[in-house]
């Protein structure tokens, strides 16, 4: 249970603003993947609650009319990055949210969450710095529309007024229009760690693509708020692109970033990576612009080009509002709400106290005890189920959001004389073992592999699998396993 006080779930964007104002003391829970893990620490231990996550009006990637792109503050990461607009026109986000946390944390994770925490290191921030993004906010005197920069005030807070939440992130038609970016993350793993310091740049190129017509530069780490190298960006305007001329710019931005110490790097330490990031940056962003070839220009090291993953259709659980009301009991003041959600292909339907994770409902109500309470702040994978088809982490998941999805454990692997599934009998076959506590969640994110019925490289098969945070024992197995698994699902095998 979550130390919570009350929660109140919000019917639109309207209900929303008229809860916060009802209720002045309450924080928004879009996702829950910042506000759980800080309840679960005790920094929002008590608190009340306004959950938007059932508010599907502010999902989705649209192109508007005059050409700005309208991304709906409650879009997850995962479908950022699945989105056919933003794989079109601004790929670089796309890319950045995909380095965010692990599978799991970029199926929960929104992208409004990730600016509304105010954070430096937020994967998305310093992308949308560098594509001039708008913030659109609605609250009790309508819309305000404020450039991002401005929604920064300083570490850990952004320009929220009382009653207002995030509606949308814009990208007006000119901030992308013949530009082309690419961004960075420096961190000390590939999966489930922030940035130790992240660059993204973004530039524009004369038609001949001799020259540097605009340049932007923009970082997180760099400083207590996501910023602009603005002295670096003015050096680059009009120079010619050239392999000196990006070391040039590269070292301008020492005039703009304040790095500090911290336990992760020494402040002289991301002074110095936040020129080389820069220039690996530019030149990557110069290459996809087409003005320079792979000999012009070295190797990106430490950097990989996503590939773009095909759009999958949302399954409509995925957009289906909660139907049910939370209820308070009189006596004790304790809130709950009825869920009705399929389990493992049942229709089950029980009253969850408003402050149950999943995990909590799964394990208690329903004795799925494959279902494991491992680190309870979404980093080690062992209570992973799946939601309408994609892997969550059940310890931060409210149990209320539950209602009307489609829930899928261990359990529901097997047919109804207990045989194995294929994947289950690889993982015997191949001796893929981890712990009891970490095998049941690492087979449900093959199921969601297996699934998807694509063929994946042994690497791309390790980012999959990266939201599970254990290597105890037979992680190559387990590669053998699901790698096997796909290939005989593909007839390859
Ligand atoms: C294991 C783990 C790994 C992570 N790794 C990364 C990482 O590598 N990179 C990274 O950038 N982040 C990472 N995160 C942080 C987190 O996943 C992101 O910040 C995420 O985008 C937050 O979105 P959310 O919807 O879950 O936000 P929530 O937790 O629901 O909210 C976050 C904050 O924003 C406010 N808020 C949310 N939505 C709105 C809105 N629409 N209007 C107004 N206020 C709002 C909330 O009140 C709260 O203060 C990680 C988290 C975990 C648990
Ligand atoms: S990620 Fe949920 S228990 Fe660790
Ligand atoms: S804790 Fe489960 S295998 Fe390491």
């Amino acid at each position: 249970m979550y130390d919570m006080k009350a929660l109140h779930e919000a019917k639109s964007v309207d209900d929303a603003v008229r809860l916060l104002l009802e209720y002045p003391q309450a924080q928004i829970i879009a996702g829950g993947s910042d506000v759980l893990v800080q309840m679960r620490e005790g920094k929002r231990a008590g608190a009340e609650l306004v959950s938007i996550y059932g508010l599907d009006e502010l999902r989705g990637v649209v192109m508007e009319e005059d050409g700005t792109i309208r991304i709906g503050s409650l879009t997850s990461f995962s479908h950022i990055t699945k989105d056919p607009i933003i794989q079109k026109y601004i790929n670089v986000l796309g890319e950045a949210v995909d380095m965010a946390g692990g599978p799991q944390i970029r199926n929960i994770g929104t992208i409004g969450g990730n600016t509304c925490n105010g954070v430096t290191s937020a994967d998305s921030a310093s992308t949308l710095f560098a594509w001039d993004a708008v913030i659109e906010l609605s609250g009790p005197d309508g819309i305000r529309r404020i450039p991002i920069k401005d929604f920064y005030i300083k570490a850990g807070k952004v320009d929220l007024r009382p009653g207002e939440i995030q509606t949308a992130i814009l990208i007006p038609r000119e901030a992308y229009e013949g530009y082309e970016g690419y961004y960075i993350k420096y961190a000390m793993r590939n999966a489930m760690d922030i940035a130790t310091l992240g660059c993204s740049v973004n530039v524009k190129l004369s038609e001949d693509k001799k020259t540097f017509t605009d340049v932007r530069i923009a970082y997180g780490v760099a400083g207590p708020v996501p910023m602009r190298a603005v002295h670096a960006e003015a050096a680059g305007r009009g120079l010619e692109v050239t392999e000196e001329n990006i070391g040039k710019i590269g070292d301008t931005v020492f005039e703009d970033v304040t790095p500090r110490d911290s336990w992760r790097a020494s402040k002289a330490f991301r002074e110095h990576i936040s020129k080389l990031l820069c220039k690996r940056a530019l030149r990557e962003a110069v290459r996809r612009a087409g003005g320079m070839t792979e000999e012009q220009s070295p190797a990106i090291l430490n950097s990989k080009t996503v590939e773009a993953l095909e759009k999958k259709e949302q399954t409509e659980a995925s957009s289906g509002a909660s139907c049910h009301m939370i209820m308070t009991d009189a006596e004790s003041g304790k809130q709950y709400k009825l869920v009705r959600c399929r389990i493992n292909g049942v229709e089950r339907e029980t009253m969850v106290d408003v402050r149950a994770s999943l995990t909590d409902m799964l394990r208690n109500d329903y004795s799925l005890t494959s279902v494991k309470k491992g680190c309870e702040v979404g980093e080690c994978g062992a209570c992973n189920v799946i939601i309408d088809g994609e892997c969550y982490n059940s310890c931060i998941y409210l149990a209320v959001w539950a209602d009307g999805k489609e829930i899928r454990t261990l359990e529901g692997l097997m047919g109804p004389d207990g045989e194995l599934s294929d994947i289950q009998q690889a993982f015997i076959d191949e001796a893929a073992v981890q712990c009891g506590f970490c095998t049941p969640g690492v087979i449900m994110s093959a199921v969601e592999i297996l699934e998807s019925g694509k063929e994946y490289t042994r690497d791309e098969l390790r980012k999959q699998l990266s939201g599970h945070l254990c290597r105890c024992t037979g992680y190559e197995n387990i590669l053998n396993a699901v790698e096997k698994t796909m290939k005989k699902r593909l007839g390859k095998l």
